[in-house]
């Protein structure tokens, strides 16, 4: 056991200062903040002094790592004295500090009295830790020698001190603690002494430096493996410690790049500090560091830390706006940061990709705080966290020889009886410190090598040493020689992942031997608070660990593994459903790991679509796999396919080159109409995304052909929202029209909610096509869809708002009033809260082209900076890349308003030659009055005849009979075209009709037009 002595520092002085009963109550709020610090560790309270504590760890539990939890303890309380010391100072104007001593060893102890007070311990150890107590510095911590010889290699120490005690002759061995932690596991172990390298740990530095000065900057670490990454990033956290800034770690693992947040939900938990909370205290913690976030988006954030409460209910958004929302929290709390830090991702070769693309948005803010980034990686790596905003990339060579030479030296000596070998290691280790330091090993363990670090001597005539050809088969060749227990224990840890508990480990039915395998370096102790935990010294010894095992052991323990993280929790297990499927698909296990693959689609749907979309790939690739006899086959090689298909488009992916027709061949063959619509559907949205308007609208007829032959209202209803909406841009109103009214009998079915309330959407749809058309009801649609939706899910509403103020204000249906402005805004900011960005593109869309329809230039203005983001998330595939087009075509238009009506025109004829390409018509109507309408107002030589052209080419376009729509633009522009020719009759005439017909459909728009002209 371990004895803690903590005792305040010239305490008579503070009693005369503030009095006895100040004195008390200072005391015993530090006994409370002290407490807790060692119950936190596992510690008992033993004795309160009255200026003191006393605390003892390892009884009456026995625990292996009791010092080291005492040493974190101390350090503990010494933080809580820091933060206690402060607010006495401001109230009391006093320095309250404590000294600390431990001391280990067999400490006779026995139950007196009762009580979180009632145990003591006596005997001559305690005496030993009160003595380190009383020659600690204030504010420090000292360990005895025994108490040093157990943290060794887990703790930072001072030098050695002698110091004289009281009722001792000889002075005795003292060490002050510098700092413990989870990852300090190196500090203070036998590493070997850094060669070269100058060079790159000198531009850290710089850099260091001038992040804390408040400019960050993002460092890619690039290297093979055993290079010496990692050993660079923890000179350089050292080098942070000195500074007394934070470090912050995650380490991605080569078995987990497939788990979805896995990451970036380390890093995070890391940065706030509750790695080792349970999940309320995490959770107040986390409200205590962000203390201005919204509830909303800290409940998504608890979800993403993995912290959520489990009786609390997600909010109901789409994962577009949940990453958007929490990429903002994230941001707002890295900008709002005032005291440096240095976060690191190690091996981001095998980041997950959804952690990838989260922390590349994290990393845009970094330069503008007090933050370095570490990012880690092997060379085959160039995902995002590559191309940080000005990302700095240092590149590890292979070490010169002179350095190798250093370091073999270090790790052999200097024995005459090595002869040549340092040489030949050397040379095989090609400058590859791991290399080195591993052969040594080896060389040590089959007893070539006698003797201890640093001092061997050779025990063999060395020139018949062999040397393992590479630094794979040395590794391999030190796993051969543990002895069987050893090696068991090392296979399984390798198939649990790069950390593993002991728990888990005698689940799977493993006695673990760790001592041994800590002992040859080969795994490292990476966790001594709780229960403790071991890693891997290195990815390469997990991975040859892995590979060595036959694969039938193997697919045994991936089996167990699997089975023992799904029992404990349950409740968890949609959670933990992506890391269940990669254990038994490693097991072979196919049909269940493409249940749990599919099953962490689900969960992640709700999350992240790229997640989702991960996870359903999976459980694609494992249904091909599948025997060609087994009788599901069929079926589960569709389901995973549909889904991609039909999702296929929100993750910016395209189907049409071949998951399409896969799905298609497989429905075929197994007669399945539904998923083929569910492709069908992916399919349209996914020529929409790149302007495909015509082939768009041909797919949406074949798919309702389709639909009707299978006469299932739910699928119906579920696949004509989509397909209804690419009639309109062709001009098929009648089409429209006739889907529509068939939506709104069916629509009270059930529907899956993809897109949204289909009654409401369906009216709106109607609405549209019975104004395109001239027939009667519109108003009534629009405003029944408008009031079903109110304060509803964003996305129907958002839906309804682009059709019943988007469309109609740019068709000159509606006037942009103030009322239609509020109700847009109010649209957009619920879209930007909780829809994804397809809804939100539409929202904003719907504002700007109300917005180009105001009066005033300021409003105006404001609606160019909206369809400016409109045009940036379509050239991102973010939004259908058709609307780019008509986004022009208004910023043309204003351009034309502000007298550059040359740039104006040349923009927008290639807007309305976009347009007419691609077969959208409805946007090209407005768009060929606003060319026509600016070219006449300019009236240079051959203007008219364009005007006229364009005119035609409009007339021309191929659409229903009767499309109202079209014909009133078309009187407009006729009576501009006369008027512009000096015809007055033909102007009065064409005017007068284009008032009339105004005036009889209603269109408020055209209305105001009209009477606008002379
Ligand atoms: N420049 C160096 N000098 C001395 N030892 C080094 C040096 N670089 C790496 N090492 C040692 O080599 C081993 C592997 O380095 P590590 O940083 O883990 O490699 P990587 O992360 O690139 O795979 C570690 O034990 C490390 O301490
Ligand atoms: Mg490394």
């Amino acid at each position: 056991m371990t004895v803690l002595f903590a005792d305040v520092v010239h305490s008579m002085d503070i009693a005369a200062a503030v009095g006895a009963e100040r004195l008390r109550e200072i005391m015993a709020e530090l006994l409370d903040r002290s407490t807790a610090v060692v119950k936190r560790y596992g510690g008992t309270l033993s004795q309160f002094t009255g200026d003191g504590i006393m605390a003892v760890f390892g009884a009456p539990v026995a625990m292996e790592d009791h010092a080291v939890r005492a040493c974190l303890a101390a350090l503990g309380i010494q933080d809580e004295t820091v933060r206690l010391a402060a607010e006495v100072k401001d109230r009391d104007g006093i320095d309250l500090r404590l000294r600390v001593g431990l001391n280990s060893g067999q400490v006779i102890a026995g139950e007196i009295g009762s009580g979180a007070l009632g145990y003591t311990a006596i005997g001559e150890h305690v005496g030993m830790a009160q003595r380190m107590e009383s020659v600690a510095p204030p504010g420090g911590v000292m360990l005895s020698a025994s108490t040093a010889r157990l943290v060794d290699g887990s703790a930072a120490l001072g030098e050695p001190q002698m110091v004289r005690i009281k009722g001792a002759d000889e002075p005795v061995r003292a060490h002050r603690l510098l700092g413990i932690g989870e990852r300090h596991h190196t500090v203070g172990r036998a590493e070997s002494t850094l060669v070269g390298r100058r060079r790159e740990m000198s531009a850290v530095e710089g850099l260091l430096d001038r992040a804390i000065d408040g400019h960050g900057a993002v460092v890619g670490v690039v290297g093979s493996p055993g290079i010496g990454k990692s050993r660079l990033v923890r000179e350089v956290a050292a080098m942070a410690a000195a500074r007394s800034v934070d470090v912050f770690t995650a380490f991605c693992e080569s078995h987990a790049s497939d788990i979805p947040f896995r990451v970036v939900a380390r890093l995070l938990r890391a940065a706030t500090g509750v790695g080792d909370l349970d999940a309320s205290a995490a959770r107040r913690q986390v409200r205590a560091r962000v203390p201005d976030a919204e509830p909303e988006d800290l409940l998504l954030f608890d979800d993403l830390l993995g912290i959520a409460d489990p009786e609390v209910a997600l909010p109901k958004i789409d994962p577009h706006a949940r990453r958007r929302r929490l990429t903002a929290l994230v941001n707002a709390a890295s900008l709002a940061r005032k005291t440096p830090a240095v976060y690191v991702v190690e091996d981001a070769h095998w980041i997950d990709e959804v952690s990838e693309s989260m922390l590349a948005d994290f990393l845009t803010v970094i330069p503008q705080t007090p933050s370095l980034v570490l990012v880690t990686y092997r060379r085959e790596y160039d995902g995002a966290l590559t191309r940080a905003h000005g990302q700095q990339t240092i590149a590890l060579e292979p070490l010169i020889d002179p350095e190798t030479a250093a370091l073999v030296s270090e790790l052999l000596g200097q024995d005459p009886s090595l002869g040549g070998l340092p040489d030949t290691i050397a040379a095989r280790a090609a400058g590859n410190p791991f290399f080195a330091e591993e052969i040594v090993r080896e060389l040590a363990e089959r007893g070539v090598l006698r003797g201890q670090r640093g001092a061997y001597m050779s025990a063999a005539g060395v020139a018949e040493v062999s040397v393992p050809a590479t630094l794979q088969a040395t590794i391999a060749a030190r796993i051969d020689r543990l002895d069987p227990k050893a090696k068991r224990t090392l296979g399984a840890a390798a198939v649990i992942g790069s950390r593993f508990g002991l728990d888990l480990l005698t689940s799977l039915g493993v006695e673990p031997a760790v001592a041994d395998l800590v002992a040859a370096e080969l795994i490292d102790q990476v966790r001594f608070t709780g229960r403790p935990e071991y890693g891997f010294h290195h990815p390469l010894i997990r991975a040859v660990a892995y590979e060595s095992q036959l694969k039938s052991d193997r697919a045994e323990v991936h089996r167990r593994v699997a089975a023992a993280i799904e029992s404990p929790d349950p409740a968890a297990a949609d959670e933990n459903a992506a890391l269940i499927a990669e254990h038994l698909e490693a097991a072979g296990d196919l049909h269940a790991a493409y249940g749990w693959h599919m099953r962490a689609g689900v969960w992640a749907l709700t999350r992240d679509v790229a997640a989702a979309w991960a996870s359903w790939q999976r459980a694609r690739q494992v249904a091909d796999a599948l025997p060609a006899d087994d009788s599901d086959r069929l079926s589960i090689r569709i389901a995973p396919r549909a889904w991609l298909c039909a999702s296929a488009f929100r993750v910016h992916v395209d189907i049409s080159d071949s998951l399409f027709e896969e799905l298609q061949e497989l429905c075929t063959a197994a007669g399945d109409k539904p998923s083929l619509v569910d492709g069908m559907a992916g399919l349209i949205a996914e020529h929409l995304r790149h302007g495909r308007v015509r082939e768009a609208s041909r797919l949406a007829s074949e798919t309702m052909a389709l639909v009707e032959s299978i006469g299932k209202p739910d699928l119906t209803v579920g696949v004509s929202l989509a397909t209804i909406s690419t009639k309109f841009l062709v001009g098929e109103m009648a089409e429209a029209l006739r889907w529509s009214q068939t939506l709104i009998e069916l629509a009270p079915v059930k529907w899956n909610g993809i897109h949204g309330s289909p009654l409401a959407v369906a009216l709106a749809y109607r609405g549209t096509a019975r104004c395109a058309l001239g027939r009667a009801g519109w108003r009534d649609d629009f405003d029944r869809a408008l009031a079903m939706t109110r304060g509803g899910d964003p996305m129907s509403h958002t839906a309804v708002i682009a059709y019943a103020y988007g469309f109609a204000t740019a068709g000159g249906v509606r006037l942009a009033d103030d009322a239609a402005l509020r109700e847009i805004e109010a649209a957009l900011q619920s879209a930007e809260r909780s829809s994804e960005d397809y809804v939100l593109g539409r929202a904003r869309f719907t504002l700007g082209v109300a917005l180009a329809h105001r009066a005033s230039p300021a409003e105006r203005e404001r609606g160019l900076a909206v369809l400016g983001q409109v045009r940036e998330m379509c050239l991102e595939g973010r939004f259908y890349r058709f609307s780019l087009a008509a986004v022009d075509i208004y910023t043309a238009l204003e351009r034309a308003r502000c007298g550059d009506r040359d740039s104006a025109i040349s923009q927008m004829r290639a807007a309305i030659d976009d347009l007419f390409h691609s077969g959208h018509l409805w946007y090209g109507i407005p768009a060929t009055a606003f060319l026509v309408e600016t070219l006449l107002e300019r009236g240079a030589a051959g203007d008219l005849a364009e005007a006229e052209a364009a005119i035609t080419r409009l007339v021309a376009a191929p659409a229903d009979d009767g499309l109202v729509i079209r014909e009133i633009w078309l009187l407009r522009m006729r009576a501009l075209l006369d008027r512009a020719r000096g015809d007055e009759t033909g102007y009065r005439d064409y005017r007068d009709r284009y008032r009339a017909m105004a005036t009889d459909l209603g269109f408020e728009g055209h209305m105001a037009w009209a009477e606008a002209m002379p």
